[in-house]
């Protein structure tokens, strides 16, 4: 028996998402034959599955694919808060966007929590939806202005809420500010039942099926790798990344960032609430009720941009650190990871891709608030589908023009892409391949930089680094044990292939 297996305190050796381990969903086929419908979706995540459920309750012919398994991307990673507090986010709308953007970013997702409670109403959903109270807080005297603003910014926006100096769980905290009534859920046992009801209204599901391109016109057509065709009015990208560009520039104005996940068995009893700390590194928690009974503690945080920083493992163990100093570890049966996508102006893009593209939709960019913005995101879609008024369409337009801080962000971000694509190639590499112990992966050198991850087994697995978006050079993650790009977060397996864009095609493997 290993250490890791004799000890329950420390954490599993490989990530596994606690969502996905407890539910079962059903396999579909992939693609096999051109087909026709009046709406293709492709990505079937939170935003897919219930922007497809939305069309086919209005009759709507949907096909829903995914590149690889339903409900296996973001949306099961996420930490399934539903809340329209979104960190601090009210006070810079209100000065970067205006007061009526601001107060409508709120109502879309004020919106999106009502959705989602009528739907487990209507559908009779067992998904462990439970009102919680959302808390922002700082444990430095140095944040507590921040949160009087944006406590002065929920009352100008008329958003309930209020300021406190405490909180009701041991964490130390000088001041929090609490949105009141809003909730958490096991999002995938929600996905689930929606996904049955799109079904049932005629839906149609296809995975591992991968869009490569979409061809433009009045009929727009999704083709994928096997060279099938979804010949349709519109095709929706709800892929994370769109799988689509389309001279969109979404990679120059999407940025790519991961966080890390502990589901924690405690010492102490979770009292409820859901938190998040403003400081950093930002620490976030909540609780679920595993099917025993037992309740498991999501604590999350520790975010950086992809591909950059210190090795992945150490933001984990960062967060054990704090599990064990505020309410202690009894067992600690998970560990996942996430990558959230942040636009320049922190609103997500949704609607069409381009302003001369109406039938190519795209909805990307939640930041870390996906359950909401997500839901948004697909009643907006659906009645841009239906060209049916929508209060929100010029907020979440994809070709807003950037202003003020937004082009600030925009051009840092490019500086930094730029730094990256250069240092990565001027890297002194001293790893050789041959010093790799088993389950240990590094960027070494074989006369040239390549990545090398020896298995469990000892089988050594190299590929190319360079990667093959736009040439920057990718670095190990040794947490999630992938291949990650520092310059607009691409994401390779340890054989080369893709598992998040906007890169298309595999890492070249070298053969020893
Ligand atoms: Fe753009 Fe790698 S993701 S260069």
């Amino acid at each position: 028996m290993d250490s890791h297996a004799m000890d329950n305190k420390a954490m599993p050796q490989f990530p596994d998402s606690y969502w996905r381990e407890s539910v079962r969903l059903p396999a579909f086929p992939k693609l096999s034959e051109d087909i026709t419908v009046d709406v293709a979706i492709v990505g079937a995540g939170i935003s897919g599955i219930t922007t497809a459920y939305l069309l086919a309750k209005e009759g709507v012919k949907v096909a829903l694919i995914d590149a690889g398994l339903i409900l296996n991307g973001t949306t099961a990673s996420t930490t399934a808060k539903i809340t329209a507090q979104h960190d601090i986010i009210y006070d810079q709308f209100i000065h970067q966007l205006g007061e009526e953007k601001a107060r409508l970013y709120y109502e879309a997702n004020k919106d999106a929590l009502r959705f989602i409670r009528k739907a487990v109403q209507e559908h009779s959903i067992e998904c462990q939806l439970t009102k919680e109270n959302a808390y922002l807080y700082t444990s430095s005297d140095s944040a507590i202005e921040k949160l009087e603003k944006e406590f002065a910014a929920y009352k100008q926006l008329g958003i309930p809420g209020e300021f406190l100096d405490s909180l009701p769980i041991p964490v130390p905290a000088k001041a929090a500010v609490v949105m009141k009534d809003q909730a958490q859920f096991h999002p995938l046992q929600y996905l689930t039942a929606l996904m049955h009801a799109f079904i049932d209204a005629g839906g149609s599901i296809y995975e591992n099926t991968i869009a490569v391109e979409a061809d433009l016109g009045s009929k727009p057509k999704v083709i994928t790798r096997d060279g099938h065709k979804i010949t349709c009015q519109h095709v929706i990208a709800c892929s994370h990344f769109p799988f689509c560009d389309l001279h969109g520039f979404y990679f120059a104005r999407l940025y790519a960032y991961r966080s890390y996940v502990l589901g924690v068995k405690t010492e102490k009893e979770f009292p409820g609430g859901m938190y998040l700390s403003v400081d950093q590194p930002s620490r976030s928690l909540r609780y679920t009720t595993m099917g025993n009974g037992d309740r498991l503690v999501l604590f999350g945080g520790e975010n950086h941009k992809t591909g950059q920083g210190i090795p992945t493992i150490n933001h984990y163990e960062a967060l054990q650190d704090f599990a064990a100093g505020t309410f202690g570890i009894k067992e600690i049966p998970y560990r996942w990871s996430a990558q959230d996508l942040v636009t320049p102006d922190n609103v997500p893009y949704i609607g069409p891709i381009t302003s001369s593209e109406e039938n190519i939709l795209v909805a990307t960019g939640y930041r870390k608030w996906g359950m909401t913005n997500g839901t948004a995101a697909a009643l907006l879609l659906r009645d841009l589908v239906l060209e049916r008024d929508n209060p929100y369409r010029e907020l979440y337009a994809p070709s807003r023009s950037s202003t003020g801080q937004s082009i600030k962000t925009l051009i840092v971000e490019n500086a930094d892409v730029a730094k990256h694509l250069v240092e990565g190639k001027v890297e002194l590499i001293q790893m050789r391949p041959e010093t790799l112990v088993n389950d240990e992966g590094a960027v070494v050198d074989i006369g040239r930089r390549a990545g090398a991850y020896r298995d469990e087994q000892g089988t050594l697995h190299m590929v190319e680094t360079t990667c093959t978006h736009m040439g920057c050079e990718v670095e190990w993650n040794s947490g999630d044990r992938t291949w990650d790009c520092p310059c607009h977060g691409s994401r390779f397996s340890i054989t080369g292939e893709v598992i998040e864009g906007p890169a298309e095609r595999p890492l070249e493997k070298i053969e020893e």
